[in-house]
């Protein structure tokens, strides 16, 4: 799902836009609200529709793949979903 997306892309839109809600929320760097126990994501097309959930509360607008990349940037780091 996420084999032509740009993860470098996706991690500077990261932690331009969405670490410092996630951090003021949830603590420490604001990582810990991917890997928490009860994480509401439970596969790559969830964690994608959560992406597009978090974009469209701030309003950024993001096109579709600037969501697949930052999808696939938290995918690599913290999911780890292989389908
Ligand atoms: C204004 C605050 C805020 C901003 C900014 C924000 N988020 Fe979130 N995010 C939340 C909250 C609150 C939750 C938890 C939602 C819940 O538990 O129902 C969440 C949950 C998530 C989750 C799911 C975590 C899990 O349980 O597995 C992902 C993925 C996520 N956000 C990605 C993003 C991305 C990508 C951005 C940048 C576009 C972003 N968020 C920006 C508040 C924010």
């Amino acid at each position: 799902m996420f084999a032509k997306a740009d993860i470098n892309a996706g991690k500077a839109l990261v932690n331009q836009n969405c670490i410092s809600c996630h951090a003021s929320s949830y603590g420490g760097d604001g990582s810990e609200i991917y890997t928490r126990e009860f994480a509401k994501v439970k596969s790559s097309k969830g964690l994608l529709a959560q992406v597009r959930n978090c974009n469209t509360m701030i309003g950024l607008k993001w096109f579709e793949d600037e969501e697949l990349n930052v999808a696939a940037y938290l995918n690599q780091n913290y999911y780890k979903f292989d389908h």
